[in-house]
């Protein structure tokens, strides 16, 4: 066979083609034999053409084309016309025309596939991911993974027009303490040693701002041993950025064109800036979450005071350990049933509530079961405050504060989804700012980061480290869009005796300190400029501007919920000689 050269992509051919020779190579989508003529449609990775096999004027090709099977790879040469009147498929860019076949190959044959590769393929995603060759060639799998490299390109893009140099920094590396368990590897040449992978490059991003960088960036991979969701990966992907000689306006602002800038690049409709700057504090009272859901109503309302002195054991007995009521009015809704009430419970149940108590508003006065337990002046103000009208059902918590937020806020977006209070094509981008700086851990009977040690309390708060650290606000800020949380950053700590103060309170003296991030203690003694940064969760933006809800869906190779890759099997067992040379003894009891 003389060398054959490819001349254009078959998803590419139309009109503008008409009579010219083309060599076509790509995948079977599908053979249709007419007995005389052979429509054979070829796939490659910008559509799909159909090309017709004609027995009198090219038997040879014709008899080739008699072989192909669904996913054989072949190579086609033939002239581009016209398709005669009425067989057009309007549905199909290229389906104005075909390519007459007079040469044609089989390149390779393949197997029948093991689902049929288009959109709507109903298949297992346990099946896709183990195939996940052919489940990518499916052509929305194809597009999103395209998409992915469109807003690599704006990234990079936007971060270079900006002066952010790109860095890269290890992935054999120590520890950093970012709150989640470290994937370790082991040392041969150090037995008994470990490298940790990085949950996220923080502290080389703070070390290059020591080292004058300026500005840097890196699109990153992260590793984090955690218990995994649709929108959590073992391994996943940052836009890691640090800035110095800024605070945090600084770097909201240089963000939001960042983020303006991947939604344009999307084809988005354009978001406007400044975002919305929402305290914690007004985050979780209004919403009940750090991540809140901004695109409906149905705001949280304190009731604590309206419900103080109630006779009703299930609300009296939280407020008496220092609780708080909290309720939301759910719209309309009074006419639900008995058992999907008692599936709203469960709902707030599986959050930690110890139950939630429901309010009927009716022509004639509420209807729950707690009303004679609560009075008709109560339930008037309850009413009042809640705005409640004829047909809303009005629906409490009372628990210890987080646990009240956080059952009424998920309970709030449950049904924003459910009653369609969502504008499902809207999107809403809020930074929620002055996260509070530590968070006490209660089972450990200490103090620890809410978003790492090296976050900058806001200079007001300071003098309360010594004194009450639960209210010392931190210079910390999260980018939230639609309810998800799309990455968060802060200002550092740029003096040391400020980071000394820190870990103290974290109850890590000296000695450990020294140990664990001396290198970061030493650093910041050489001229450490002020600093601040963020990172943003990448698979997480590429997915929402995708439209896809699992992030597995804008990942190439994901892993599953029990962190395996179906496809190689990975994690696997291991040779003893390799675990030997590693000085590694398993002891698989537990
Ligand atoms: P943080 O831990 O908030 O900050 O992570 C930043 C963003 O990364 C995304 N993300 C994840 N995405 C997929 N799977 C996961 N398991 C996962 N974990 C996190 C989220 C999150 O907002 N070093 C700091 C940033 C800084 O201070 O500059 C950091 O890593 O979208
Ligand atoms: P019980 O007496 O436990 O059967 O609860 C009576 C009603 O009060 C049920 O509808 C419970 O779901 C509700 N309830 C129980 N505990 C709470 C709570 N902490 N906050 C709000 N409602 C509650």
């Amino acid at each position: 066979m003389e060398r054959l050269a490819r001349t254009n992509y078959c998803g590419q051919l139309n009109t503008s083609h008409l009579d010219k020779q083309v060599v076509l190579m790509g995948w079977v989508q599908r053979r249709r034999d007419h007995g005389g003529l052979i429509f054979v449609d070829v796939r490659d990775r910008e559509g799909i053409v159909q090309t017709v096999f004609n027995p009198e004027r090219h038997p040879a090709a014709h008899e080739v084309a008699h072989r192909m099977r669904s996913e054989f790879v072949v190579a086609v040469r033939g002239t581009v016309h016209r398709r005669p009147p009425g067989t057009e498929n309007p549905s199909l860019p290229s389906g104005a025309i075909e390519v007459a076949v007079e040469e044609a190959w089989i390149l390779s044959e393949a197997k029948p596939p093991v689902f049929a590769i288009e959109d709507e393929s109903d298949v297992s995603e346990e099946i896709r991911l183990a195939y996940r060759y052919l489940d990518l060639r499916r052509p929305s799998m194809l597009r999103n993974l395209r998409l992915r490299h469109r807003i690599y390109q704006a990234v990079r893009g936007y971060l270079d027009r900006h002066g952010f140099i790109e860095v890269e920094t290890p992935v054999l590396t120590r520890s950093t303490p970012e709150g989640a368990r470290d994937y370790l590897v082991p040392s041969r040449l150090n037995p008994g040693q470990f490298y940790a992978l990085p949950q996220s490059p923080q502290l080389f991003k703070q070390l290059l701002m020591v080292a004058g960088f300026d500005r840097y960036y890196q699109i990153v991979k992260c590793f984090r041993d955690e218990d995994l969701r649709a929108d959590r990966q073992p391994e996943f992907t940052q836009i890691d950025i640090e800035m110095s000689f800024v605070d945090r306006e600084g770097v909201l602002s240089m963000m939001e064109g960042l983020v303006v800038a991947l939604f344009e690049a999307a084809g988005k409709p354009p978001l406007h800036t400044p975002f919305p700057r929402l305290t914690y504090r007004d985050a979780i009272q209004r919403f009940g979450l750090d991540a809140p859901e901004t695109r409906f109503g149905m705001e949280l309302c304190d009731l604590t005071d309206v419900m103080r002195g109630v006779e009703a054991k299930v609300i009296a007995e939280p407020i008496a350990k220092g609780g708080v009521v909290k309720g939301i009015n759910a719209k309309g809704i009074a006419s639900f049933p008995r058992a999907q009430l008692d599936s709203l419970v469960d709902y707030v149940k599986g959050f930690g509530a110890k139950g939630l108590a429901w309010f009927k508003c009716a022509a004639d006065g509420m209807e729950s079961p707690l009303a004679k337990f609560l009075g008709p002046m109560v339930l008037e103000r309850l009413q009042e405050r809640l705005k409640g009208e004829e047909g809303d059902l009005l629906l409490l918590v009372a628990d210890q504060p987080k646990v009240a937020a956080e059952a009424l806020g998920r309970l709030r977006v449950k049904l924003g989804h459910e009653l369609k209070l969502i504008d499902q094509t809207a999107l809403s981008a809020t930074w929620v700012i002055d996260f509070p700086l530590l968070e006490y851990d209660a089972e450990e009977g200490r103090w620890q980061a809410m978003h790492h040690p090296f976050t900058a309390p806001l200079d007001e708060d300071l003098p309360l480290f010594g004194t009450d650290p639960g209210k010392v606000r931190a210079k910390a800020y999260d980018l939230v869009v639609n309810g998800q949380e799309l990455g968060g950053g802060s200002i550092r700590i740029h003096r040391r005796d400020v980071q000394s103060q820190m870990f103290s309170a974290l109850g890590i003296g000296p000695d450990e300190a020294r140990a664990k991030f001396g290198f970061l203690l030493e650093a910041l003694e050489y001229g450490t400029p002020p600093h601040g940064g963020i990172a943003f969760g990448f698979d997480r933006i590429v997915a929402l501007l995708a439209g896809v809800t699992s992030i597995r869906d804008v990942i190439a190779f994901p892993k599953t919920q029990k962190a395996q890759d179906l496809m190689t099997k990975a994690p696997s067992s291991v040779d003893v000689k390799q675990l030997k040379e590693l000085r590694i003894k398993l002891d698989l009891e537990t």
